[in-house]
């Protein structure tokens, strides 16, 4: 009997009520069971290729994406020398993933070696400034790194560094060892790179800050065979200044 209410049943009979229950209730819950199933098909169907859809341009972005890093990736800097005693020094552009090794190098700089870099007595370098330094654009910076293999394991003792500076012209440029391996040449071959890098990117000069008293500093540049303008800049620093075409890299000592 249909409901002429059209909301509940009040007017059906007892029996009627008794005899319906069973086959409604089985038919409803088949259909609801049926169109269940067939809706978690349908949406896990429809989630699986949207899943695999957006895994595969995931995939893809990321692919692209790291072979655009490699493609950027300046490997043709990477190269080797040995020290006087034999020791071989790897040299490469910085990566991002250098951070931790730039934190332990400058957790063994000296004082004076953090003076002379920094121009200030730093006790700690916070860890953003180290993931700035490494995680660089090579278009307007370069950073080449020096590994030794100490007990086995790579361990980086110096980082010579340029950044283009657009509205003094040229680059500057700065570079730092490790004091237990300073005075081994490891600051004179990593500058002369660097310089052969600047001038890949067609940059004409160099200028750097170098307090008055660091000879070594100057020592690199003169073992280049470069002859800089030095103009103090304030009490106890200096400016030094040299065109890169000066010389050409096999003049370099
Ligand atoms: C400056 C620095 C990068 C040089 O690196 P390094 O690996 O020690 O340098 P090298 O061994 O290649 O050359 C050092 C040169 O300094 C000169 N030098 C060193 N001691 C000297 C001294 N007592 N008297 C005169 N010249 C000296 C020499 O010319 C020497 O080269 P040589 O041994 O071929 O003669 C390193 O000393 C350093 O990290 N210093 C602290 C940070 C700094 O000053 N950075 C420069 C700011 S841009």
């Amino acid at each position: 009997m249909r409901c002429p209410t059209g909301v509940g049943c009040s007017r059906i009979r007892r029996d009627e009520i008794a005899y319906s229950r069973p086959a409604v209730r089985v038919d409803s819950w088949q259909s609801v069971w049926l169109s269940g199933a067939t809706a978690c098909a349908r949406d896990y169907g429809i989630l699986y290729w949207y899943g695999w859809v957006v895994g595969r341009a995931l995939w893809f972005v990321g692919a692209e994406a790291d072979q655009r890093l490699s493609m950027d990736y300046p490997a043709r800097y990477e190269s080797q020398f040995s020290l006087d005693d034999g020791t071989p020094v790897y040299v490469r552009p910085i990566r991002a993933t250098d951070v931790d090794h730039m934190m332990k190098l400058f957790e063994k700089f000296s004082p004076e070696t953090v003076y002379f870099r920094f121009f200030s007595a730093m006790k700690s370098m916070p860890i953003d400034k180290l993931r700035e330094f490494c995680d660089i654009d090579y278009d307007t910076q370069m950073a080449l790194v020096a590994y030794v293999m100490e007990d086995g394991e790579e361990s980086l003792v110096g980082v010579a560094r340029y950044v283009v500076t657009p509205e003094e012209g040229g680059a500057e440029f700065a570079v730092v060892v490790a004091d237990e391996w300073q005075n081994r040449k490891i600051g004179t071959n990593l500058f002369q790179r660097l310089v052969e890098a600047a001038k890949d990117r067609r940059i004409e000069t160099f200028h750097g800050l170098v307090m008055n008293e660091n000879i070594k500093a100057l020592g690199i540049i003169r073992n280049s065979g470069y002859k800089y303008q030095k103009s103090v800049l304030e009490p106890g620093i200096a400016q030094v200044e040299f065109k890169l075409s000066d010389i050409k890299p096999s003049q370099a000592r």
